[in-house]
């Protein structure tokens, strides 16, 4: 992917009062910037005080499901990574409430983060949940999953680890299908719904709406060993 192309819009929403009272409170302890960690530290281990297998989460939207599988797993750190503000002080909100320590925010994007400063290999697994579809034609260049990016994610993911995708789009499917086979690094295909993925409000409206929820699931190529996560 261009790296003049994002795959997202950031719109400066605003936040609710009971998110700002959150975010003042919370973002200092669980929170930080993508631009900071680029430039500074990246340092799992530091933020969560143990090694652990880490799991990485793009574009965690409200986090619904972000909170709910960190506390499923508490012997996995997890990273959350997202443009969108309120989206990111709900899930401050969801850390305070389940009172995990097992799960940290970023603030930007993914790809900038995973490309500057994740080292290679060094995930145990990539989740990527109803990214943004973009289905106007001229948009498809925005779309997260396309060969350069998969190509960085799997080079950032350890050997026997996962990269599970989502999406109600039956063409984004077809595309992430195409996308992940074509990979030298991976190996898998389309999966029965796992039941322990939890329903977002996206997969909730895409089943209003009658559209199949696609599954994917793939593992890095490798003697590593295979993650427990995935199924
Ligand atoms: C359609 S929402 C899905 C949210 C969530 N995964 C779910 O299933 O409910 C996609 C999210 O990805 C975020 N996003 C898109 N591109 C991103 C990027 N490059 N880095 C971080 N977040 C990104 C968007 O801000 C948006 O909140």
């Amino acid at each position: 992917m261009s790296a003049t192309i994002p795959t997202f819009v950031h719109h400066r929403s605003r936040l609710t009062e009971g998110q700002q009272r959150a975010w003042d409170r919370l973002w200092p302890v669980h929170g930080r910037d993508v631009a900071d960690v680029v430039a500074g530290e990246y340092d799992p281990v530091v933020w969560f005080g143990r090694e652990a297998p880490l799991v990485l989460e793009i574009g965690s939207g409200m986090g619904e499901s972000t909170a709910a599988l960190a506390l499923a797993a508490p012997e996995h750190d997890h990273l959350a990574v997202e443009v969108f503000e309120p989206g990111l002080a709900q899930l401050l909100m969801r850390i305070e409430d389940a009172g995990l320590t097992n799960l940290a925010l970023l603030r930007g994007d993914a790809v900038t983060l995973l490309r500057e400063r994740v080292p290679a290999g060094s995930l145990a697994v990539v989740r990527i949940f109803f990214p943004d579809p973009w289905p106007k034609r001229r948009h498809r260049k925005r779309r997260l999953v396309q060969p350069e990016t998969v190509a960085l994610v799997a080079s950032r993911i350890a050997p026997g680890g996962t990269l599970h995708l989502a999406t109600d789009w039956a063409d984004y499917a077809t595309q992430m299908r195409t996308v992940c086979d074509a990979d030298p690094r991976l190996e898998g295909g389309v999966v029965a719904r796992p039941p322990w993925r939890p329903v977002t409000k996206f997969e909730e409206r895409a089943r209003i709406e009658g559209r199949d929820v696609h599954d994917l699931l793939y593992h890095l190529r490798g003697d590593g060993p295979p993650s427990d996560l995935s199924q």
